[in-house]
């Protein structure tokens, strides 16, 4: 008997073209998860009309409405019990979460971030990996923690940086990275093959990738 699929909740807040990357992957019927709702904190969010084209519920949240974030999470809270879900994709949602709420999906929620963690947290990394002139730049999944992009990695892919890059340009790159490697993450933790120990990500199965730049490779 196969196992039943993980229920994801997909959060996001404009473009969504990390969302699509994992509605389009799971489509597959051997993948451990289904795309169960998207909700968005923008009630225009771009990416909300590709996930009603796919026939995924979706709902918006506005965190404007709200007096503070713990009764915005709150609301979100609600939608997600209502749905049954099971774990958290954060895709390009661009709120700050609480303890609370953090604490409620631990080691079951997953944020995508544009860098190669623990560089470069926050906004802007693109711009700022030019800045410091480095030479190869990338992007992580991994479990949120209450601190801001942080939290226990469980896959990387890294990119090169070229010597005429804009932010833009390097952002491309970076995003078809982020491409690949968010559900391919949400393939090993739906799946079971990832599991949080302190702070790592243990994954079965786990070889590096030939190419170097991508891990895992399972
Ligand atoms: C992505 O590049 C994602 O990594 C980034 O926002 C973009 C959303 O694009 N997230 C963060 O910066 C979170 N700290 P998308 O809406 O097309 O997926």
């Amino acid at each position: 008997m196969t196992a039943k699929r993980k229920r994801v909740a997909i959060l996001i807040s404009g473009r969504g073209s990390n969302m699509r990357s994992l509605v389009e992957a799971a489509r597959a019927p051997d993948f451990p998860a289904e795309i169960a709702l998207v909700i968005s904190n923008i009630a225009d969010a771009q990416g909300l009309d590709f996930a009603r084209t796919q026939g995924v519920a979706t709902a918006v949240v506005d965190h404007k409405i709200f007096s503070n974030r713990e009764k915005f999470e709150r609301a979100i809270q609600e939608t997600l019990l209502a749905q049954e879900i099971d774990l958290i994709c954060l895709a390009g949602f661009m709120r700050l979460l609480t303890p609370w709420f953090v604490g409620q999906w631990r080691d079951r929620m997953l944020n995508i971030h544009p860098a190669l963690l623990p560089s470069y947290r926050g906004l802007h990394t693109h711009e700022r990996a030019l800045a410091d002139g480095v030479k190869i730049h990338g992007a992580t999944v991994h479990f949120v923690a209450p601190e801001m992009d942080a939290g226990p990695i469980v896959a990387q892919a890294a990119v090169p940086v070229l010597q005429d890059d804009t932010p833009d340009a390097l952002a491309a790159r970076v995003l078809a990275q982020e491409h690949r490697i968010y559900p391919l993450a949400l393939k090993l933790v739906a799946g079971g093959a990832a599991r949080v120990e302190g702070v790592r990500v243990l994954i079965d199965g786990a070889a590096p990738a030939p190419d170097a730049l991508l891990w895992p490779a399972v």
